[in-house]
């Protein structure tokens, strides 16, 4: 049977001084974390099936292709901490080449676990499963109950691209020292030309526009807000310094979002930022890597250099 730790308890007080702080700004944001309500996790998977966006289908035939040398960075026989484990499909592709002795999936909540770990321990009974709930989005620091490391962090999906530089260094210092000596498996969107980047996030489809839409939904929910879907638009930015693609809410014309307690003007073409999604030079990742304080990195890439995917060494210390 699986074991169970929950570390993440709903706040809906803290939740609401969250939002409604990020909506005073100027220009007013919301964190990306909100997007992923059920419906917000069904469409974002169903981002992943578009043509336009590349990364997901990009990091499987990297792992698959180069799955040997993977297996030869990580090592047999250890233990995989999975950060925003979801469905745990990622992680569980690397079973058989990685044989893990212990499988840890870490995602907000544990109930989202419950049913991916319990079919997973038919299909691998000799792995160890642990569902950890937590929200690691501020910083990683792993339960004292999971012992001693080392530990092999997979943080997949270019998850990292949502923070900033800064915030990603940050992270991946917090990493570092709970990987316990151990090492990471990272995936990284990369830089790419601004049409196909645009398209990505801004698909004909327009389910990227439906996933950012639902935001404002979550802040009617849990905020008490009064938006109206059809008063704003879905809009990407590809901002080409930064190299990143930022999505944002633009209103269509001069509203006041009101909540019980607050309020936030906006007149036509205001934007609320929902999300930055970074993406890397590998170069300049493995620098970041490297001043997070990880070393022996290795990288490998897919044939339209659309991705990375990076393991590193912890340092000791
Ligand atoms: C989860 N994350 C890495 C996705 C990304 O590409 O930044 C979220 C996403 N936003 C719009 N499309 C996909």
């Amino acid at each position: 049977m699986p074991q169970f730790i929950s570390l993440h308890h709903e706040d809906s007080a803290a939740v609401r001084r969250e939002l409604a702080a990020g909506l005073c700004e100027r220009p007013p944001r919301v964190s990306p974390k909100y997007l992923y309500d059920a419906l917000g996790s069904r469409l974002f998977e169903a981002i992943t099936e578009l043509p336009e966006y590349t990364p997901t289908r990009a990091e499987r035939s990297i792992v698959d292709t180069h799955l040997g040398d993977i297996a030869a960075a990580i090592g047999t026989g250890g233990t995989l901490v999975d950060l925003g484990a979801g469905n745990c499909a990622k992680a569980a592709r690397l079973f058989d080449a990685l044989q893990p002795r212990r499988y840890v999936a870490v995602d907000i909540a544990v109930d989202f676990l419950r049913d991916a770990l319990l079919a997973l321990e038919f299909r691998h009974p000799e792995v160890e499963l642990v569902g950890l709930g937590m929200d690691f989005s501020a910083g990683l620091v792993l339960p004292t109950e999971l012992g001693e490391g080392p530990f092999t962090v997979l943080y997949p999906g270019s998850s990292i691209g949502n923070f900033t530089p800064d915030e990603a260094l940050a992270f991946l210092r917090s990493v570092r020292l709970a990987c316990r000596g151990g090492g990471l498996l990272i995936g990284v969107d990369r830089v790419r030309d601004a049409t196909s980047l645009q398209l990505a996030y801004d698909d004909p489809l327009q389910v990227t526009a439906a996933f950012n839409r639902n935001l404002l939904r979550r802040l009617n929910q849990l905020l008490g807000t009064d938006a109206r879907l059809e008063d704003f638009r879905h809009l990407a930015v590809y901002d080409v310094q930064r190299s990143r693609i930022e999505m944002h809410l633009e209103a269509l014309r001069d509203l006041t979002l009101s909540w019980p307690g607050g309020s936030c003007p906006m007149a036509a073409g205001e934007r609320i930022h929902t999300e930055n999604s970074c993406k890397y030079e590998p170069a300049d990742f493995q620098a970041l890597l490297e001043a997070a304080g990880f070393q022996d990195v290795q990288g490998w890439t897919d044939a339209q250099r659309s991705f990375s995917v990076f393991h590193a060494r912890a340092a000791e210390g």
